[in-house]
């Protein structure tokens, strides 16, 4: 992981009821929320960017341990299919989101509280999209029936 910080994209107040993770690959997805940032585009500030260098570098373990600590949805965005900057990171991704969706279908937290999207860098108003639409999926399923009170400032 490169950093945890937001990217300068101006976030309106937005709803707080849940709280997304949004890995974004340091060449596309990173890039589209950077530029929303420059253009002055709103999304909700429940979500939290995780820069990465590449969505391949993350493991479903971390995405586990996340929903674990009480995180509510995961987005992971990367590069278009074929355009990954480290050939198959972005295939390695969607692998691993499929099979973590499987574990959450099995624990009973559902599949849809992750997601995986692929844009390009220029995409920032696709970027902007996929995350109020993450948001709005998390929040019509509610919080994440593992956390536990205080689960959510231990994961911070
Ligand atoms: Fe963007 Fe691999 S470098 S998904």
């Amino acid at each position: 992981m490169i950093e945890t910080e937001p990217v300068s994209a101006v976030q309106d107040a937005g709803t707080n009821q849940v709280e997304v993770i949004a890995f974004c690959c340091n060449f596309c997805a990173y890039a589209a929320a950077d530029l929303a940032g420059a253009r002055r585009m709103q999304y909700p500030a429940n979500v939290r960017i995780v820069h990465v260098p590449c969505t391949g570098k993350v493991e479903v373990q971390q995405i586990l341990a996340a929903f674990e600590r009480g995180i509510d949805g995961i987005l992971l965005a990367g590069c278009l299919e074929g355009g990954c900057h480290f050939v198959e990171g972005n295939l390695r991704a969607k692998r691993r989101v499929e099979a973590a969706k499987q574990v959450l279908d099995e624990i009973g937290l559902g599949r849809d509280r992750l997601r995986m999207v692929n844009l390009s860098a220029s995409e920032a108003p696709t970027f902007v999209a996929r995350i109020q639409e993450m948001v709005e999926t998390v929040n019509a399923l509610g919080p994440n029936p593992l956390r536990l009170p205080g689960d959510k400032e231990r994961a911070k």
